[in-house]
């Protein structure tokens, strides 16, 4: 099995945007990967390959926005370009219309982060000083505002942090913490 290409974050990025121009897409792969690093660090994961599958979970979703084709249809690409099975399997694994059980920790933790990191992301762009002050508690009253950053769904995020097995606050506490230093490339005010 050759890793190397699963622990190369420029072929990553490459492959990232190779296919996705939106830079709303690449935000959000940039944020998901942020936070899945940060889970790979606390765990002492391996942080590169973590961070390149998250940075890839939805690599083809411009060309392939629809359920009948995302995620399955990257997987060719993915194993094409070299990439292990068991990346191929964790990207594929976030999409719940396709049943595959979320065996590893990898595989909870993207799950965990994608729609949350996205969630906390759409908090930070309606405060002025975007995530710096920003608090699971407002996190959370923004959760049971319906309206709110409407396509994200509620249920994956509470069932992503139950199966990662981390407590809600907690789980919100580490995202936004993971996304600050990014807060420039996410199109946020920068945290000092
Ligand atoms: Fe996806
Ligand atoms: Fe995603």
């Amino acid at each position: 099995m050759d890793d190397g290409i699963a622990r190369s974050r420029p072929a990553a990025w490459e492959l990232l945007c190779e296919y996705t121009a939106s830079e709303a897409l690449r935000r959000h792969a940039l944020a998901v990967e942020a936070s899945v690093r940060a889970y790979a660090r606390a765990a002492g994961e391996d942080e590169e390959a973590w961070g390149n599958v998250a940075l890839l979970h939805d690599f083809d979703y411009e060309v392939h926005p629809t359920l009948d084709k995302h995620p399955q249809d990257g997987a060719p690409i993915l194993r094409e370009r070299g990439y292990p099975e068991w990346f191929v399997r964790a990207v594929l694994s976030h999409a719940d219309h396709l049943g595959l059980e979320r065996e590893t920790p990898l595989e909870r933790t993207l799950y965990a982060c994608d729609e949350l990191s996205g969630f906390v992301h759409a908090c930070g762009l309606v405060r002025p000083d975007g995530l710096a002050t920003l608090e699971p508690r407002s996190v959370r009253k923004k959760l049971k505002q319906k309206s709110f950053a409407a396509g994200v769904n509620r249920d994956d995020v509470h069932q992503g942090a139950e199966g990662l097995g981390v407590d809600l606050d907690e789980h919100i506490q580490r995202v936004i913490e993971a996304l600050r230093p990014i807060s420039r490339e996410l199109g946020l005010p920068p945290v000092t």
